[in-house]
C-alpha cells in the first residue's frame, strides 16, 4: 500500500488529483441564469481580503478604483463571504427603488456583527423584530420631540453649553472633535433618558470613549467575520470591542433598573418608560435586551455621524471664508445677534439649508451603507446576486457622481439654490447621504435638526479660522471605521463679542 508522500512526489498521481479536484469543482459548481459581477481576482481561502484588510484602507476609495475598472456592480470574495459593491447615481437608485423586494435584509453570516449584536435590536435584524423596533424607535423620537419644541429645546440648550466650551479657548486653537460628540451624544441621551451629562463627568467620558471604540471597530471589515477563530489570537479587535459593548451594557442596564424603580404609566417621561410601558403589551420585540440594544444603537449610530459632519461644516467654513461671510449675513438678517436660532427660522434660510445639504453631500461622511442582503439568488442590473451576499451601496460613488453634480469635487452651496437665491431640491432621489428605502437612517430628521440648529448657532457667535501660520485644512477623506472624517485639524473658534 502506498503511503501518502509517495503519492504526492508522484507527478502522475498528482496530476490525477487535481483532474478529479478539477472535475468536482466544475460539476458542482453553481450555474446562474446571469453572470455574477465582475472583480478582481480572488486568492484561494483569502479572498480579496488583502485588497480590504490593509492598515488605514478607505473602502471608498477602493470601491471608487473598482467601479473604475469593473463597472457600476462589482464582486469580491473577503474569506468564504461574498461582497458586492453598488456604485454610482443609477445604480443605486435602482437598488433603492427595489430595496423592499430585494435588498431590505442585513446577513446573517458576519460573525462578529452576530457574536455583538446576538440578533437584538434594529440594525442587525430582519423582519418583524426589525419593523416593530424602527417603527417604536421612530414614533417615540417623534413623541419626544423630533420636529417639536422640546427637542428643539433640548439642542439649543446643548448648543449654548457648546458655545461656552468654544468661547472658553479665547480664540485659542482646539481639536474640539471631542466636544462635538459630547454634544450630539447629550442629545440621544436627552431622548432616551430625559436628562443630560456635565461635559466633566467621567461616566460620560467613559461612555463616549467606549462608544468610540464599539463604532471604530465594528466594521464589516473586521477579519473575525470571516475567520471567526481569529478572535481567539491576542489583540484581537472583536474581543475588545465586546469588552467595551459589555460596559456600555452594563451602564445602560443600570439607567433601566433606575427607571423601572420609578416608573409611572400616568407620566412617561423619555424613551426608556415609553418602552417599559409597552413591556407587557404582548408584542414579542418589546423585550428589555431589544430596548438594551437599540439604546446603544442610537448611540453608536448617532454621535460620531453627527459630531462629524459638525467638524466638516467647520473646516469648510475655514477653507472658504466668503460661504461663511455669506451664511453669517443671513443668521443676521432672520435671527439677528439677541436670540437663538429656532426651528421655524428654517423657512427663511435658504443659504443655511443649502450649506448643511453640501457639507453632507461633499463630506459623505457615511461613505457606504452597512451590509443589505439577498434571500435567493438575485437579478440585478443583468448580473446574478447570489444568495447571502453581503451587499454594500458605496453612497460615496452617488454623492460624488459627475453625472449628477457636473463638479462633485467642488464645495459649492450654491448647487442647492435656484438664480433667485430659492433652496431648492436637486436631484432629490440622487441626495441621500442617510440612504432610503426600509432600511434607510432613522436618525435623519434628528440629524437634520441638530446641523440646523448647532450650524445656525456657532456661525452666529463665533468666526472660524486657521491658526495663525497654519495651512489650511486638508479635506481629504479618512474612512476611520464606517465613517469618513477630516485628518485632525485644530479650529479657532473667535467669539463675535471680543
Ligand atoms: C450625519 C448623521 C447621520 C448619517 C449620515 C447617517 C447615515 C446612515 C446610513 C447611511 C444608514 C444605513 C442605511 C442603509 O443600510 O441603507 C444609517 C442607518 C441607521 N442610522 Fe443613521 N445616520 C446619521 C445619524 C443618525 C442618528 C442621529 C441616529 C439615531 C438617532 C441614527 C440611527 C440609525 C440607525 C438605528 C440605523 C439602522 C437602521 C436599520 O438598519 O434599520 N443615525 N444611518
Amino acid at each position: 500500500m502506498m503511503d501518502i508522500t509517495q503519492i504526492l512526489t508522484n507527478p502522475r498521481y498528482v496530476l490525477a488529483l487535481v483532474v478529479i479536484a478539477f472535475t468536482i469543482w466544475y460539476m458542482r459548481r453553481k450555474r446562474y441564469s446571469k453572470p455574477l459581477p465582475p472583480g478582481p481576482t480572488p486568492w484561494p481561502l483569502i479572498g480579496n481580503l488583502p485588497l480590504l484588510a490593509q492598515k488605514n484602507v478607505s473602502v471608498h476609495k477602493v470601491a471608487k478604483q473598482l467601479q473604475g475598472k469593473y463597472g457600476n456592480v462589482v464582486k469580491l470574495q473577503a474569506g468564504p463571504a461574498t461582497l458586492i459593491f453598488l456604485m454610482g447615481n443609477e445604480t443605486i437608485q435602482k437598488a433603492t427603488h427595489e430595496m423592499d423586494n430585494k435588498f431590505k435584509y442585513r446577513p446573517n453570516n458576519l460573525f462578529g456583527f452576530n457574536y455583538i449584536f446576538k440578533n437584538k435590536g434594529i440594525l442587525f435584524t430582519n423582519g418583524d423584530v426589525n419593523s416593530a423596533l424602527r417603527k417604536y424607535a421612530l414614533g417615540t423620537m417623534r413623541e419626544f420631540g423630533v420636529g417639536k419644541r422640546s427637542l428643539e429645546e433640548r439642542i439649543q440648550e446643548e448648543a449654548r453649553m457648546l458655545c461656552q466650551v468654544l468661547e472658553s479657548k479665547n480664540g485659542q486653537p482646539n481639536y474640539f472633535m471631542n466636544n462635538f460628540k459630547m454634544a450630539a451624544s447629550n442629545i440621544i441621551a436627552g431622548i432616551v433618558y430625559g436628562s443630560r451629562f456635565e461635559y466633566d463627568d467621567p461616566i460620560f467620558k467613559r461612555l463616549l470613549s467606549n462608544i468610540d471604540i464599539v463604532f471604530k471597530n465594528l466594521t464589516p471589515i473586521l477579519p473575525e467575520n470571516f475567520v471567526p477563530l481569529l478572535r481567539f489570537l491576542p489583540g484581537s479587535k472583536l474581543m475588545k470591542t465586546e469588552k467595551h459593548f459589555k460596559d456600555v451594557e452594563r451602564y445602560t442596564r443600570t439607567q433601566i433598573e433606575e427607571h423601572r424603580a420609578t416608573f409611572d404609566p400616568e407620566n412617561v417621561r423619555d424613551f426608556v418608560d415609553m418602552f417599559l410601558k409597552k413591556e407587557g403589551s404582548g408584542d414579542p420585540a418589546m423585550t428589555e435586551d431589544n430596548l438594551h440594544r437599540v439604546i446603544v444603537e442610537l448611540y453608536i449610530a448617532g454621535t460620531d455621524t453627527t459630531a462629524n459632519t459638525i467638524v466638516w461644516g467647520i473646516l469648510l467654513l475655514i477653507t472658504y471664508p466668503d460661504i461663511q461671510k455669506k451664511l453669517r449675513a443671513e443668521i443676521l438678517k432672520v435671527v439677528g445677534t439677541e436670540r437663538y436660532i429656532r426651528l421655524e427660522d428654517k423657512h427663511n434660510m435658504p443659504y443655511l439649508r443649502a450649506f448643511m445639504n453640501e457639507v453632507q453631500r461633499f463630506s459623505a461622511v457615511a461613505p457606504q451603507t452597512p451590509p443589505h442582503t439577498v434571500l435567493e439568488d438575485t437579478e440585478f442590473e443583468g448580473y446574478t446576486i447570489p444568495k447571502n451576499s453581503n451587499v454594500f451601496l458605496i453612497l460615496f460613488t452617488l454623492l460624488h457622481d459627475a453625472d449628477v453634480w457636473g463638479d462633485p469635487d467642488n464645495f459649492r452651496p450654491e448647487r442647492f439654490l435656484n438664480e433667485t437665491g430659492e433652496y431648492v431640491e436637486l436631484n432629490k432621489d440622487s441626495f441621500i447621504p442617510f440612504s432610503a428605502g426600509g432600511r434607510s437612517c432613522i436618525g435623519k430628521h434628528l440629524a437634520r435638526m441638530e446641523f440646523l440648529l448647532f450650524f445656525g448657532t456657532l456661525v452666529q457667535k463665533f468666526e472660524f479660522k486657521a491658526p495663525p501660520g497654519a495651512d489650511l485644512p486638508s479635506l481629504e477623506r479618512i474612512q476611520s471605521g464606517v465613517t469618513c472624517q477630516t485628518k485632525p485639524y485644530d479650529i479657532c473658534a473667535v467669539p463675535f463679542s471680543q
